[in-house]
């Protein structure tokens, strides 16, 4: 029997005509009550769908709190100072940077403040439950977006892990003979189908913009809010570092004649699928993020770009003082640091993309800084 979302959906294509697939995907992953996150189900770690950094363990945490302890030290120890998380999803990154500021960085801890930027009630509730044991030392804050956080004067680390490859996305296929078309989605007897029609200017101006190449069945991912995403950050921040995890690659890479399916990948129980358009609201739709567009709409909106990093070097570097300790590490805490860096875990298709904004001159993150181990 077909599902509450798959027959409002096709309710939908019935009354309007054709889906365009960003719209198609914001409802099979947000919609208010049966979408993928939407819903409250568990998603991310064994129990889920799929594993994130995040699932793989509490070091991620307490790297990231590395990272903002040497920016608060840097900035001179200012309070307030602002953490904020957007896509925290459960709140699993957030409970172990809280655990490890508590635990090792005690000057962070005065001053440091929570905000965490979460549209879906379901998943603030569960915040709300796994951050309790902070909720004496620090200030914790929710809000819709990051247009609803009150003017941000003081200094801030943003964070996001695997955030924006959950931002839906348009596609652009090429055609010899029709030229490039867009992707939408039609009802077929068997669910959904796809169909192809003229992209429009819009999107015509992006596949330039990004030197699309015109292969025959080229097909690519352009997706609308990652500009205004990141325009929106740049303007509200006065000044701080923002920090995107994720997997991607730069446009040139991205829309590369030898990437000639694109990216758009499904994911269910652990399993890849192999159609994004079955089980709306049940799999989940992702695809690889363009770090060019974020650090060229960055750079016009007063960021610096100070480097894309891939998580092997990331990590590599915040931990280097930890391997210099006459103390050997715990088994658990270096198996969890290898799956974040071996290249065979997210070590080489996980990036950290890391911009700021007014930042002192002689600043560099260690993220951002070779080492010699
Ligand atoms: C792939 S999951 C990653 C979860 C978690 N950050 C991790 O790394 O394990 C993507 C998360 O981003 C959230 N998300 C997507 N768009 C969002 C938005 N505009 N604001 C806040 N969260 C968003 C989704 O609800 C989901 O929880």
């Amino acid at each position: 029997m077909a599902s509450p979302l798959t027959l409002l959906l096709a309710e939908k294509i019935k009354q309007n005509g054709p889906l365009r697939f960003d719209h198609f995907m914001a409802s099979a992953l947000y919609h208010p009550l049966h979408g993928f996150y939407s819903s409250g189900q568990t998603r991310t770690g064994t129990q889920g769908d799929f594993l994130t950094p995040v699932s793989a363990g509490p070091v991620l945490g307490q790297l990231l709190a590395r990272q903002a302890d040497e920016l608060h030290a840097a900035l001179g120890r200012p309070h307030p100072f602002l953490l904020c998380e957007q896509g925290a999803d459960r709140g699993l990154l957030a409970h172990d940077l809280l655990q490890a500021i508590s635990l090792h960085h005690p000057n962070l801890l005065s001053a440091a403040q929570l905000h965490l930027l979460e549209p879906l009630p379901a998943l603030t509730t569960q915040q709300r439950s796994h951050l309790a044991p902070f909720h004496k030392t620090t200030q914790i804050f929710w809000h819709k977006d990051i247009t609803s956080l009150p003017l941000i004067t003081s200094p801030i680390f943003f964070y996001s892990s695997e955030l924006l490859d959950s931002f839906p996305v348009r596609l652009a296929r090429y055609s010899g003979s029709s030229g490039w078309q867009e992707r939408f989605v039609t009802t077929c007897p068997a669910g959904f189908d796809w169909i192809d029609l003229p992209a429009p200017d819009d999107l015509q101006s992006q596949i330039r913009h990004w030197q699309i190449p015109q292969i025959e069945g080229f097909t690519a991912e352009v997706r609308p809010s990652a500009s205004s995403w990141i325009h929106t950050l740049a303007q509200q921040i006065h000044q701080g570092i923002i920090l995107t995890l994720d997997y991607g690659m730069p446009a040139a890479d991205l829309y590369h004649p030898t990437r000639p399916n694109g990216t758009l990948a499904t994911l269910r129980r652990h399993t890849q699928t192999t159609n994004p358009l079955a089980l709306p609201g049940e799999q989940d739709l992702t695809s690889h993020v363009n770090f060019s567009e974020l650090t060229t709409v960055g750079e016009r909106n007063g960021l610096t770009t100070l480097g894309l990093v891939d998580f092997a070097n990331a990590w590599t570097r915040l931990a280097a003082p930890l391997f210099q300790n006459d103390q050997p590490l715990p088994q658990p805490w270096t198996r969890n640091f290898q799956h974040l860096t071996h290249p065979a875990f997210f070590g080489k298709s996980h990036h950290v993309l890391l911009q700021s904004k007014n930042l002192p001159s002689d600043f560099t993150p260690s993220i951002a800084r070779p080492t010699t181990l």
